[in-house]
């Protein structure tokens, strides 16, 4: 089955921007992204920032997204913020189970689905990062790993619940490095993404689940990456600080879409 997808471009600020530098980003994002129809935009700026920049992006199309939650909605968990607090302040995605996060928190796949389960119980729209570490790239296992960590992330989901998310493919390797995937190489590993997606939740959520490539996203291989049709949109670390970056990315998007 073949809906057609809004493409969606995430800006992942990570541990960037002041409050005052996060509110002059958004600031300068918000009209230009606000323009472009075709393409849905998220700001994904630090918990800290996430009140100020909603009150920025006020009547903008611009949406609001958060870097984590944790999997309970309210309780004695020092230091962490819970999904019904990220819906209260207006949040309407949350990316979950970043690589930086499996990696150097020691986030696990059944963790992550934890998680999924939990924003998606509050009404906010999970992005689930998945991808390979380059000696698995290098084993030959990249559909292998892929596979498990999508299959994990979807776990006790609803086909409706799979239909309205977001799955962004990041190769490990291709993240702050400067060194892409191709476009044909994304394409590919996003089209079995798919095709997992497909067997686990059926062939109409898989038709629906918006795709994401994210990892060393610019200007340049923006247009390229959003020409394949499997890629939905991407979600984009560096380039995401940098006003004109960020637009052109979008602007991208949007033109694929047209
Ligand atoms: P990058 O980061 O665009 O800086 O490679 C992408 C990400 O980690 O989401």
């Amino acid at each position: 089955m073949q809906t057609k997808r809004r493409p969606i471009v995430a800006g992942n600020w990570k541990m960037n921007t002041t409050l005052g530098e996060g509110r002059d980003l958004a600031a300068a994002l918000c009209r230009p992204l606000d323009a472009l129809g075709g393409v849905e935009a998220v700001l994904c700026p630090p918990f800290i920032s996430l009140a100020a920049i909603r009150e920025t992006l006020a009547g903008a199309s611009v949406s609001l997204g958060a870097q984590n939650c944790h999997y309970e909605p309210k309780g004695a968990f020092t230091g962490e913020v819970s999904p019904v607090m990220l819906a209260d302040l207006g949040c309407r995605y949350v990316i979950l189970g970043h690589s930086e996060r499996r990696a150097h928190l020691g986030e696990t796949d059944a963790l992550v689905n934890r998680k999924v389960r939990a924003a998606l119980a509050h009404g906010l729209t999970p992005i689930v990062c998945v991808g390979e570490d380059l000696a698995q790239q290098d084993a030959g296992q990249t559909e292998g790993v892929v596979a498990s960590q999508v299959q994990a992330a979807l776990e006790h989901l609803s086909g409706d619940d799979v239909a309205g998310m977001v799955i962004a493919y990041e190769p490990l390797w291709a993240i702050g490095t400067g060194r892409p995937a191709s476009a044909e190489q994304a394409g590919a590993t996003i089209g079995v993404i798919r095709r997992i997606v497909a067997g686990v939740a059926g062939e109409g959520p898989a038709g629906a689940v918006r795709l994401q490539y994210g990892g060393s996203v610019t200007p340049d291989n923006a247009p390229e990456l959003f020409g394949q049709p499997e890629i939905d949109g991407a979600l984009v670390g560096g380039a995401s600080l940098k006003v004109t970056d960020f637009i052109a990315i979008c602007t991208a998007a949007h033109m694929g879409a047209g």
